[in-house]
């Protein structure tokens, strides 16, 4: 097998707290200076990402979230430990183009090691780790290596209606001890909510 070792220091990728800061519940909540550790190795590969256990403010860790330009679907396996899945697909406006504030459909999965997840076109997502250890995926997502700056986010997915959003349309908080939902109250409508079985609570 040839190997591209020149590519090396791009697989490497730490989402840092400073930036995870854009869509947290409470960005000024205290977490880890890394989030999630992600391994790029694209199609040929898989890409692997490791997230840290535990909560900032009360929400557990979980990736930044993006929505796919294109009609990109992926898979992702879980390798290690327990997570939430969110999913959700926003309405169009007559050009087409993602209404950052109105979701058509939400959705919300459990996962746990032995489990796979298809995640549709169209439906953004994002994967907190609820569990007391690391969770680990691998999945299928293209990776463009000839981006810039390695550290950036990768050029297939659009990162921005999530952070103009402080977020995905609910929070996955710890609630006496496991997980419930948190509606992220910048959302103007949410017609079609799955929720997984997850209670939604409201913070005082
Ligand atoms: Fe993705």
């Amino acid at each position: 097998m040839n190997v591209d070792f020149s590519l090396v220091p791009k697989h490497f990728a730490p989402r840092t707290h400073e930036k995870m800061k854009d869509v947290l519940m409470d960005p000024d909540g205290i977490g880890p200076s890394v989030h999630y550790y992600m391994i790029r190795g694209g199609v040929d590969q898989k890409n692997v990402t490791v997230w840290e256990p535990g909560t900032i403010s009360g929400e557990y860790i979980k990736t930044y979230g993006h929505y796919h330009v294109g009609q990109l679907d992926e898979t992702y396996w879980i390798l290690l430990g327990e997570g939430i899945v969110l999913m959700q697909k926003l309405a169009l406006d007559e050009h087409g183009v993602m209404i950052p504030d109105q979701v058509e459909e939400f959705k919300a999965v459990k996962v746990k090691a032995g489990d796979s997840i298809y995640m549709a076109p169209g439906y953004g997502h994002l994967v907190a780790n609820t569990s007391t250890t690391y969770l680990v995926t691998a999945d299928t997502s293209p990776v463009d290596f000839g981006e810039a700056d390695p550290v950036s986010l990768p050029g297939h997915a659009d990162y921005k209606p999530v952070q103009i959003m402080q977020g995905f349309a609910y929070y996955i908080v710890e609630h006496n001890g496991s997980p419930a939902l948190v509606k992220n109250k910048k959302y103007k409508t949410i017609k079609n909510e799955d929720f997984g079985g997850l209670d939604v609570i409201d913070l005082p």
